[in-house]
């Protein structure tokens, strides 16, 4: 069965986009909160760049969970715990742009994209972009992973993977059948490259484009997600074609969109699907390898409910707890989204602390997943912790791998249900084995990801 989207759901009038702006804030504005200033100009920037986690987990040793450092031009604060991620999240007086927020990082080749628009705006396009993401939508979409991950793992069976490379393939293809209507296996290695320069960038000391650097990458890797969407976007929508590319178009063709919106919207679609899902692709399939009794349950359960990875059911998928944990857990120690950054718009206060208008603030999942109040050996890869019993006795932004409030990822069923279709071909006959003992290391910005290759074996099981 196929799924429509239907833009006709959309009555309400489109409202303008209105850019706000922001004043810088001084030391003195900030002066009752801990700080650290960094080199002159740079601030913390080259220290924090060199490993980002181990910078936000020494400025939380060092200064407690609210504390700020100068870089890139700002003070930015940063705000742990889960009473701070509901603060700034959830958000219920309407204090943060998640625009001004966001911009340095993604305005650059992301402007456009739902993670850059605020108030009503913004929810006018997210209305639009979530109808790509309903239920039956999501069932169509597990037919298309189905189909992707056999072709891979067909080709990876029984060897040892580059697992980073191997998740971004895996997530780049199916981003590109469900979102753009294409067949994935028409998507070129340059298609690829040009989504993993977008999200590099984003990480990019140098904010301007030199031959051979991360933007100058950056700025090819646009022009040609934009000579691709193009492609896509003048082909013609016919009525059965189900994908978010062919919603996008018949509501231009009506008048609601511009070219220059679906473009922003596909483009930032894409990236925060095969990013993201790629980081959480790779832990869980780590923590997996590295834990053998889990990786028993896991599969026993997929393939106990689960008759054939070939066509997977969704209610069936879904009723699948353990796996779901399974990735949950992963995404606890590796939050794939480190940082969650917004600006405040109006003069606030948090922590017995004011925050002026136009100061950065930065909510942190990735620490808050690890603080030892919350989590019993928060270092322990234990699935067992999303229990229900056990989630309803915690905070509810105690984990919040997805964000939460209005800029609540829209694709977090989409990523778990792909990577728990990977999980039941790959482990109905494979055993999922370390190469080495040795714990990889991870770069945390602006997506986790490992350094290296980090190779696992898939070994044939009898
Ligand atoms: C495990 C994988 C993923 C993780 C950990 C993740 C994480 C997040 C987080 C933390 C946010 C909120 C950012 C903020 O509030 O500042 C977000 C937003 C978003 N994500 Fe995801 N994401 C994942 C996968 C996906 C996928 C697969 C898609 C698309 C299919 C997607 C699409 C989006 C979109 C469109 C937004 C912006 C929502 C808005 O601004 O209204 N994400 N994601």
């Amino acid at each position: 069965m196929t799924a429509t989207i239907s833009p006709s759901a959309f009555q309400i009038a489109k409202p303008n986009r209105v850019l706000p702006t922001f004043a810088r804030v001084t030391s003195a504005q900030l002066a009752s909160i801990p700080a650290k200033k960094g080199l002159p100009i740079v601030g913390v920037l080259p220290e924090a760049a060199r490993d980002p986690y181990a910078f936000a987990r020494r400025m939380y040793e060092e200064h407690g969970p609210i504390h700020r450092f100068y870089a890139c031009g700002n003070w930015n604060l940063q705000l742990v715990g889960p009473e701070a991620n509901e603060f700034v999240l959830f958000d219920r007086e309407g204090n943060f742009s998640a625009y001004g927020g966001w911009k340095p990082v993604f305005g650059r080749h992301f402007d456009g994209g739902l993670l850059l628009r605020d108030g009503a705006d913004h929810k006018w396009h997210r209305k639009l972009v979530a109808t790509a993401f309903k239920q039956e939508q999501l069932q169509h979409y597990l037919g298309v992973f189905c189909t992707n991950i056999s072709r891979l793992c067909s080709i990876v069976a029984g060897r040892t993977i580059n697992t980073y490379e191997f998740a971004q393939k895996l997530t780049f293809t199916n981003g590109y059948s469900a979102f753009l209507g294409l067949d994935s296996s028409k998507a070129e290695r340059t298609d690829l490259l040009a989504f993993r320069y977008l999200m590099r960038s984003a990480a990019a000391i140098v904010p301007f484009p030199f031959p051979g650097n991360a933007q100058w990458r950056a700025d090819w890797a646009k022009r040609h997600v934009r000579r691709l969407l193009g492609t896509v976007i003048n082909a013609e929508p016919h009525e059965d074609r189900t994908d978010l590319a062919a919603a996008l178009v018949r509501l231009k063709m009506s008048g609601g969109l511009s070219e220059e919106e679906i473009v922003a919207h596909l483009t930032f679609t894409i990236a925060a699907s095969f990013d993201a899902l790629s980081s959480a692709t790779i832990s869980t399939l780590y923590y997996l390898a590295r834990d053998p009794v889990w990786q028993n349950r896991v599969r026993h359960e997929l393939l106990s409910n689960i008759a054939s990875s070939a066509t997977i059911d969704l209610a069936e998928l879904q009723r699948c707890e353990q796996s779901e944990w399974a990735v949950k857990e992963a995404l606890r120690l590796n939050a794939a989204a480190p940082v969650l950054w917004r600006r405040a718009l109006r003069d606030t206060a948090f922590g017995g602390h004011s925050i002026p208008t136009g100061t950065v603030v930065g909510v942190n999942p990735m620490l808050t997943h690890l603080l030892p109040q919350i989590w019993d050996e928060p270092a322990r890869y234990d699935p067992g912790r999303f229990e229900p019993i056990k989630v309803r006795a915690r905070h509810r932004f105690a984990f919040v791998p997805f964000g939460g409030g209005a800029h609540g990822c829209l694709g977090a069923n989409f990523a778990s249900l792909q990577v728990r279709a990977l999980l039941r071909n790959l482990l109905q006959s494979h055993e999922l084995r370390l190469v080495s003992e040795r714990p990889p290391q991870w770069y945390h910005w602006p997506n986790c990801r490992p350094v290296g290759p980090l190779p696992i074996e898939l070994c044939p099981r009898a």
